[in-house]
């Protein structure tokens, strides 16, 4: 290459070397008859000094534009005491241009790239339509030079660890992740149709069938459902699977991979044991299945305490099964809560599925608030013990358990958020919840689908429910969390044939069914599995967080827009007649 450094890497220790530097002009300033270039390239930048002397050089950087793509051959120099620059990591040098280049010209940019604009005051669609422009914008190629180095982690621990890396099939069958799938036509069958996979889970459970005991691959994944700033429809994980293993043996395996990314990464040493906590508990004390547990505010059950209550919005959660959960925001913790920041949470709390949030706010001798005259001599005493500051306000939730849990579990991240709680934004609490129940009940239709997907196994010590109280009956299934965000998720699987078809049966599969949607996979199983298990992280979430991103949007190169359209292809595209016809598709437009 002609190139003999990276602009961004020049440093004082290069001063009176002759070099060649490519890379784009960021900006030209004319400045008494001098002309000074910042020059940037993937490391960063380096100011180029232009002398009227040298009138060749001169007359080419008149015509120099942002964004022009130029040749420069010069000599580092040291720049004096007053003019170093402290925004640059070369800014106490500066390259004194001896040659140089135009190797392309650039129309004006439609968005200034050049650092003089916050990129978050640019609309997002122009910054992914012209993405190229945007990613040299070095706050948005970092994310992706990190993701990068996670990636190299992941690659040199787990060949390290003997684990082969495998690719499996992107047109394939439909695999159930509990998403809807993306499919593609197949021109030489008319009507019948590829599933983008939403995992590759079938396919490596079938590695663990033909003898791969180690295997990972950083896989893509298609799922087509609700996009949030954490979701894509393309997306990819880091999916693992291992035989003759326990569920410790996942855990540990994957506590080490993780250290052992961070410290490459961050250069920060974390515990290689990570706490563990059941679902139960999870929901119980969070309302989260995948806790913030940065700071405290538990939540309780304080449904003992209303057992007699004369307050309707009270019992008659309780006596169709539900729960009244409570949680205290702490006088000495924080400033009593004013009306404003009450209407705020219970509105939040109902956008999070509950019906209505009550307040208390402790005083001297009982407590204030709208529903402070429903309360009995004996709740105030007992309600005292959970409350017991003046300026203490407990918020309160009536409803199913899952509802209470999940809407009080929201109003802890608001107010986290509104009241400062999480005073270390660095830190990296990770954890595991564990136990998740094995199946779900749908509230609606009042049948069982599975929480995870329809090969985790089932508990031995919870076995002999699952035809009798399914609903009682948890997996061996883990989800890792960090920082209140599932990062990954994974379970045992069933690896007997019996207890898969066993398994369709409890969430309402007839045996044809199974079969004609597995029956490849239930084929596989007759032949000797071995135990296996496995897990996948979203590699994009995991390198969002550790980039300090609030989207994934700025963890992918090319992502997708909110509504899963690509600003720069403007994919999806229409199809021509004639190619619809070779795919024996017709298109019902819709009227509307
Ligand atoms: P699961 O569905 O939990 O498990 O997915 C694993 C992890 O992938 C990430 N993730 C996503 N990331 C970005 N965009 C999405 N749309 C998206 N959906 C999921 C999450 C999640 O924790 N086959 C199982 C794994 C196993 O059992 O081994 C699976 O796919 O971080």
């Amino acid at each position: 290459m002609k190139r003999t450094h990276y602009a961004g890497a020049i440093r004082l220790e290069h001063a009176g070397e002759r070099v060649v530097l490519q890379g784009w002009v960021n900006r030209r300033r004319d400045l008494g008859g001098l002309i000074f270039i910042d020059l940037r390239d993937r490391e960063g930048m380096v100011q180029i000094v232009i002398d009227p002397d040298n009138s060749d050089v001169f007359q080419t950087a008149e015509k120099l534009r942002s964004e022009y793509v130029i040749e420069v051959t010069g000599t580092v120099r040291e720049r004096p005491e007053s003019q170093r620059s402290s925004k640059l990591a070369s800014g106490a040098t500066e390259v004194l241009a001896e040659t140089l280049m135009i190797l392309a010209e650039s129309k004006t940019p439609p968005f200034q790239i050049d650092g003089s604009v916050d990129a978050t005051e640019v609309n997002e669609d122009l910054r992914l339509k012209h993405r190229y422009l945007d990613l040299r914008r070095p706050e948005a190629a970092k994310p992706l030079h990190l993701r990068h180095k996670v990636m190299h982690a992941i690659h040199s621990f787990l060949n390290n660890q003997g684990f082969i890396q495998v690719e499996t099939p992107l047109l394939t069958l439909s695999t159930p992740e509990g998403a809807r799938d993306y499919v593609v036509p197949a021109r030489q069958q008319a009507g019948a149709f590829y599933a983008l996979p939403q995992s590759p889970q079938l396919f490596k459970q079938m590695l663990m069938m033909g003898g791969f005991d180690k295997y990972y691959q950083i896989a893509r994944c298609f799922r087509d459902e609700d996009l949030r700033a954490d979701r894509q429809p393309d997306f990819t994980q880091l999916d693992i699977e291992m035989s003759f293993v326990d569920q410790d043996d996942v855990l540990g395996l994957n506590e080490n991979l993780m250290a052992h990314v961070i410290q490459e990464t961050r250069g920060v040493t974390i515990p290689t044991t990570f706490p563990r906590i059941s679902y139960d508990d999870a929901m119980n004390r969070y309302g989260s299945d995948k806790p913030d547990i940065r700071f405290a505010y538990e939540l309780s059950d304080v449904s003992h305490v209303f057992s007699n209550t004369g307050f309707r919005g009270f019992s008659s959660a309780l006596e169709s099964g539900g729960v009244i959960k409570a949680l205290l925001v702490d006088a000495a913790a924080a400033e009593p809560l004013s009306r404003k920041v009450l209407a705020d949470v219970e509105a939040h709390a109902k956008v999070h599925g509950a019906k209505a949030l009550a307040w208390l706010k402790r005083t001297g001798d009982g407590f204030s608030g709208p529903i402070a005259k429903f309360l009995s001599a004996d709740e105030v005493t007992a309600l005292m013990e959970v409350a017991p500051n003046v300026g203490d306000t407990l918020l309160l939730v009536a409803d199913r358990w899952k509802v209470a849990c999940e809407a009080l579990g929201a109003v802890r991240l608001k107010l986290a958020a509104d009241l400062g709680l999480i005073q270390d934004a660095d830190a990296f609490a990770f954890l595991w919840v564990v136990d998740f129940p094995l199946l779900e009940k749908d509230e609606d239709t009042g049948a069982f689908t599975y929480m995870h997907h329809p090969f985790t196994r089932p508990r031995d010590e919870d076995l002999d429910r699952l035809e009798s109280d399914p609903a009682s009956v948890h997996a061996y299934a883990y989800d890792l969390v960090l920082n209140g965000n599932e990062v990954g998720g994974g379970s045992l699987r069933i690896y007997q044939l019996a207890m898969q078809e066993r398994m369709f049966k409890a969430l309402g599969f007839s045996a044809e069914e199974a079969q004609q949607r597995f029956g490849f996979f239930l084929d596989a199983l007759a032949y000797g599995a071995p135990p296996h298990g496995g897990i996948a992280w979203g590699l994009d979430r995991l390198v969002m967080l550790l980039a300090n991103a609030s989207s994934l949007r700025d963890v992918i190169a090319f992502p997708k827009n909110q509504r899963g359209f690509d600003p720069l292809t403007s994919a999806p595209g229409i199809l021509e007649d004639a190619q619809l016809e070779e795919l024996h598709l017709s298109v019902v437009k819709d009227a509307s």
